[in-house]
């Protein structure tokens, strides 16, 4: 395929860091949106997508210095938010796995923590480039805020005693930086940005260096990863989400990295049972600056072409396993090929969802949810049985109820962020099934145990 550097795509940033970093909020100042106010219990336990076009980004780096809102050659950023709790490991891995590069979120008051390592460790064993935003700095003692200046302007006319703090904090998140292998300097002071992980310090919150840190990434995508930016025919699509919707049926979200989707392609991608084959029915995109896991309007399309986050309606999609590549096949004698390679990589994934013969039923809304709360059913050692994903169904309960002659404290439903239907319910008090709902994975577990106490007494 051809690439010239002539015609960029979106790069695809990735947002990591440790619970409460200000990650979402990152993206709400960049979109103008209040995502994060909406979040159960203010974490974020999905991957998300935002689509920033160029005329976004010119307008945010206004204000800063030596940058040339002529000089963008980008046509906007693709931004995938991920979870900073512990138990989400696995879609900050899915997430940095998809992304050209990342932003590596970090406190300015906490600087590193145990997340922040371990995003640390996920870059640099890929090899993805990063930019480390130091953020909360409105946080400093008698900090001023300007969102409107150029943020090494807006440090320079602090008042003494904030400059100072923001100087000691800097320096002991570069010495943390040092004791895991890496060199870190403020993106204005970077000798050698081959050598050093620039810095930019922000508040998401208000939105001081916002500015300077959109134009940093830019500017350093552009110019130094210009070739990996090449728009590309040859496809390169992950799924990212599996998520059933009310009236849409299940849908996939997925990342175009690379390449375009047409509505009729045939598509092949993991399922549980096998390799999926099926035409694509729809294409949707959420507006620019709107979030993908959020409901919203959707825009339908004919054909997109990467970087885009993409929902995509086909048949069949009930058992799609979210993190694996998604294909096209484009003449008959590649499907048998592309099926195999999906095969194997399906092969590996399931390895992560082990089934026990007793143990409680799971369901979640999203294969990404259902992946962390089994990775944290197994941290709190509770066996599992089965899963499923999407709403509650007489079906669901059914399946539980078979453990009421093994073990009754297994005859439990733990439901993550979905619906449990009327006649569902009625059945499971009928039958002695518990269910238990929550739109927070710790809760679940909360439930379970003090309901495993009741029963032994
Ligand atoms: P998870 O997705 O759960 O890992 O968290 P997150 O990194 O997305 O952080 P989030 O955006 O949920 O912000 C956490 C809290 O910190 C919220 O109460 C925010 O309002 C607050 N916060 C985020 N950024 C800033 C900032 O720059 N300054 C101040 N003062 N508060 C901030
Ligand atoms: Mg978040
Ligand atoms: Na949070």
């Amino acid at each position: 395929a051809k690439r010239t550097t002539d015609v960029l795509r979106a790069p695809v940033i990735c947002v990591l860091g440790h619970v409460d970093t200000g990650k979402t909020k990152m993206l709400d100042t960049i979109r103008r949106t209040n995502v994060q106010d909406g979040e159960a219990g203010g974490i974020t336990q999905q991957i998300g997508a935002t689509q920033v076009p160029a005329s976004a980004i010119k307008e945010r780096c206004k204000m800063v210095k030596d940058f040339d809102p002529e000089g963008l050659k980008l046509p906007g950023f693709l931004i995938i938010d991920t979870p900073g709790h512990e138990s989400f490991a696995n879609l900050r891995s899915r997430g940095s796995s998809l992304c050209d590069l990342a932003i590596l979120v970090v406190d300015i008051m906490h600087g590193l923590e145990p997340q922040t390592i371990e995003s640390i460790k996920l870059l640099v064993k890929r090899r993805t480039p990063f930019v480390i935003a130091l953020n909360k700095i409105d946080r400093l003692y008698g900090w001023e805020s300007n969102p409107r200046k150029d943020v090494r302007q807006l440090i320079k006319s602090q008042a003494n005693s904030p400059q100072l703090e923001f100087k000691e904090r800097l320096q002991k998140t570069v010495a943390e930086f040092a004791e895991q292998g890496l060199n870190v300097a403020l993106a204005w002071e970077n000798p050698d940005p081959n050598e050093y992980i620039s810095i930019v310090p922000t508040s998401a919150f208000l939105g001081d260096g916002i500015g300077n840190l959109m134009a940093h990434i830019a500017q350093y995508s552009q110019t130094t990863h210009a070739k990996k930016l090449a728009y590309c025919e040859e496809l390169d699509c992950s799924v990212m989400e599996v998520k059933a919707l009310p009236g849409l049926g299940t849908t996939i979200d997925v990342i175009l990295v690379n390449g375009a989707l047409h509505v009729g392609d045939i598509i092949i991608l993991a399922g549980t049972d096998g390799p999926i084959m099926t035409p694509i029915r729809e294409l949707l995109m959420p507006q620019p600056l709107k979030e993908m896991r959020v409901k919203n309007a959707y825009e339908h399309f004919p054909v997109i072409k990467g970087a885009q986050g993409v929902k995509v309606l086909a048949k069949n999609l009930e058992k799609a396993l979210a993190g694996l590549p998604l294909f096209v096949a484009h003449r008959e004698d590649e499907v048998d090929l592309l099926r195999e390679q999906v095969q194997e990589q399906l092969n590996q994934a399931l390895h992560s969802i082990k089934l026990t013969s007793e143990g409680v039923y799971v369901q979640a809304s999203t294969l990404g949810s259902l992946e962390a709360l089994l990775e944290f059913l197994r941290s709190q050692k509770i066996p599992y049985c089965g899963v499923n994903i999407g709403p509650v169904h007489k079906k669901d309960v059914l399946k539980a109820s078979t453990m009421l002659e093994h073990n009754a404290e297994f005859a439990t439903i733990l439901a993550f962020d979905v619906k449990v239907e009327r006649d569902a319910q009625l059945y499971a008090d009928n039958e002695g099934v518990r269910i238990f709902q929550a739109d927070i994975i710790y809760h679940l577990q909360d439930a379970f145990l003090k309901y495993r106490e009741e029963l032994k007494q």
